[in-house]
């Protein structure tokens, strides 16, 4: 896959993953790399709404942040293909995941809970890790989304490496989906219970 091939795939790349999984980091490069255009869900929802997401939270709640995160998710798949880093929660929506699956290839960036909690614990600006112990709260979240976040068609280990050497490997995740999409069906086929002697 080069950048011409990238965008030749017409659909947008879409990162999922818990708080701190360096979604945006991750996002950034690959985007470079690929000569594709990178947005920040979060930041298009600040600008859609004029205020930060910590504001929104406050005053209108976080059923209005989350109608907020669909619509303006739905907009941006249903635009140019792009790098999309979303927000932790967004692939929660099943609405969001069938958007998601329509016009995207999606990537989760899985990451443990010690590299969430020390890159996390850097900004104070996320209001769901307001709410309790920071570490309990991540550990909880990953119990209820790690296997909803496992739906992505890619998964990719965020650690504590390059931030390039985990641009490679999503490179190489999406690679291998993409060969795989594009193979024609190899599955041997089940034998039947009538040949058996
Ligand atoms: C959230 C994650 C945040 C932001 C909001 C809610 C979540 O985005 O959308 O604070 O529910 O996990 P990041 O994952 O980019 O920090």
């Amino acid at each position: 896959m080069n950048s011409h091939s990238a965008r030749a795939i017409g659909s947008s790349i879409v990162l999922v993953g818990l708080m701190g999984a360096g979604k945006s980091c991750i996002g950034r490069r690959l985007a470079a790399r690929l000569g594709l255009a990178f947005t920040d869900a979060d930041t298009e929802i600040e600008a859609a709404a004029g205020c930060s997401i910590e504001e929104i939270f406050e005053h209108h709640g976080e059923a209005a942040f989350r109608d907020g995160e669909r619509r303006v998710i739905a907009r941006l798949l249903n635009g140019p293909g792009r790098v999309l880093a979303t927000g932790g929660g967004a692939y929660m929506d099943p609405q969001t995941r069938a958007q998601v699956r329509e016009h995207a290839i999606s990537v989760w960036l899985r990451a443990d809970l010690d590299l969430l909690h020390r890159r996390t614990s850097r900004r104070d600006t996320r209001p769901l890790l307001k709410r309790g112990n920071p570490l309990d709260i991540l550990n909880r979240l990953m119990t209820e989304r790690y296997p909803v976040y496992a739906e992505a068609d890619v998964t990719v280990v965020s650690d504590d490496g390059l931030p390039d050497a985990t641009v490679e490997r999503v490179y190489q995740g999406i690679e291998a989906y993409l060969a795989a999409r594009a193979a024609p069906e190899t599955a041997e086929p089940q034998a039947s219970e009538d040949a058996s002697p």
